[in-house]
């Protein structure tokens, strides 16, 4: 039996959608928080296999989802380029930001030090219920500059704009190395046994119009194909959240098998070629509120895709005080046709 989100992802119309949230693990859910309680450092949770393959099962257990999303976090390349990241207590990460081409000369990619998540992979993929694919990811090149460059999250990514438009050379070779140690670290994943690859471009909302191509396309497009020439048949989900306006262009020139869409996105109306499948796209709100307005826009978006490629989940993550049942509540919604 080929799972049901594989089998969307290769452009079939599945009678009722696969359905996985992005952040379906984490602070939201008492036993990841029971767990996190005695791992101090993120980074190294993060990066010990017992503690990351047990948090990618606990969602898939308790809810039946189609597909489990490796444990892990789009700054471990970063940390493995040897970029100084952490994580401050209720503040978000926090990164030794990188301006010049001098800061970028002391960054190497060192891909022994992500091998534990190669180990997580492994466990996950022995211990997954045969419904769930297992999903790798990874950041995509602006959003992980965003991070690189600003040294925190947030904000309009005033420095990086600035650095991108102005400092092209430096822009360039930063996109460079991150198309590398993206696609290999991609790549390990796919040999370590990840189904499905997404990549997270959650910050293609602050890209200007002139830098879309240099900034997100391009890039993109590279680790496509050098993951794809490595692995042709792994299928690829791009989420390039808040560019709605680009997705037909997106979808053309990066080659995805999949497009993440967000929120203020109208899905319906979203046009990519045919096979290229929609994930997408409940406003995380609305799981948070739960309840009959949950289940009823649930169903005006099942039924809306029927027909076409199309994997339920939301328009960007879990949100952290989301009520576990709920997420059990909107599971059943989609299931029973909604
Ligand atoms: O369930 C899953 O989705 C799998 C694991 C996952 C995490 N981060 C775990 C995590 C995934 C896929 C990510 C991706 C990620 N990380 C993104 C892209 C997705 C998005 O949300 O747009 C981004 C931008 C990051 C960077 C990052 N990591 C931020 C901004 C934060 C802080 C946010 C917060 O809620 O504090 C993190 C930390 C993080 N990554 C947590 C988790 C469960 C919370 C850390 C904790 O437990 O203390």
């Amino acid at each position: 039996m080929v799972k049901k989100l594989l089998s969307v992802l290769t452009g079939k119309a599945a009678a009722i959608p696969p359905i996985w949230l992005m952040r379906q693990a984490g602070r939201y859910l008492p036993e990841y928080r029971a767990l996190r309680a005695n791992a101090k450092d993120f980074v190294q949770f993060c990066l010990t296999p017992e503690l990351a393959v047990e948090v990618t099962l606990q969602p898939v257990r308790r809810f039946d989802l189609d597909a489990a999303i490796l444990f892990a976090d789009i700054l471990l390349v970063p940390h493995a380029l040897r970029q100084k990241v952490w994580f401050a207590e209720g503040e978000g990460p926090r990164l030794e930001p990188v301006r010049d081409m001098a800061g970028l000369a002391k960054l190497a990619y060192r891909p022994e030090l992500l091998a534990p998540v190669m180990q997580t992979i492994k466990g996950v993929r022995a211990a997954l219920p045969d419904r769930a694919a297992l999903i790798g990811f990874a950041g995509a090149p602006w959003t992980v500059a965003s991070y690189m460059i600003e040294g925190a999250g947030g904000s309009d990514h005033e420095i990086l704009r600035t650095l991108a438009w102005t400092e092209g050379k430096f822009f360039a070779a930063l996109m460079d190395l991150l198309v590398e140690a993206t696609s290999a670290y991609l790549i390990a994943q796919a040999d370590a046994g990840a189904e499905a690859l997404q990549l997270f471009e959650s910050w293609a909302g602050t890209v200007p119009a002139g830098l879309f191509a240099r900034a997100v396309l391009e890039p993109t497009a590279r680790i496509v194909a050098t993951v794809k020439a490595a692995h042709p048949k792994i299928p690829i989900i791009g989420f390039p959240r808040g560019a709605g306006g680009w997705l037909t262009r997106y979808a053309e020139a990066t080659g995805v098998d999949g497009i993440g869409v967000d929120q203020m996105t109208d899905i319906t109306a979203v046009k990519v070629p045919g096979k290229v499948a929609l994930q997408g796209n409940l406003d995380p709100i609305l799981l948070l509120k739960g309840g009959a307005v949950m289940r009823d826009e649930a169903s005006k978006l099942v039924t809306a895709m029927a027909g076409r490629p199309f994997i339920f989940n939301l328009g960007h993550g879990v949100m952290q005080p989301t009520p576990p049942e709920q997420v059990a509540e909107l599971v059943r919604a989609v299931r029973s046709g909604a």
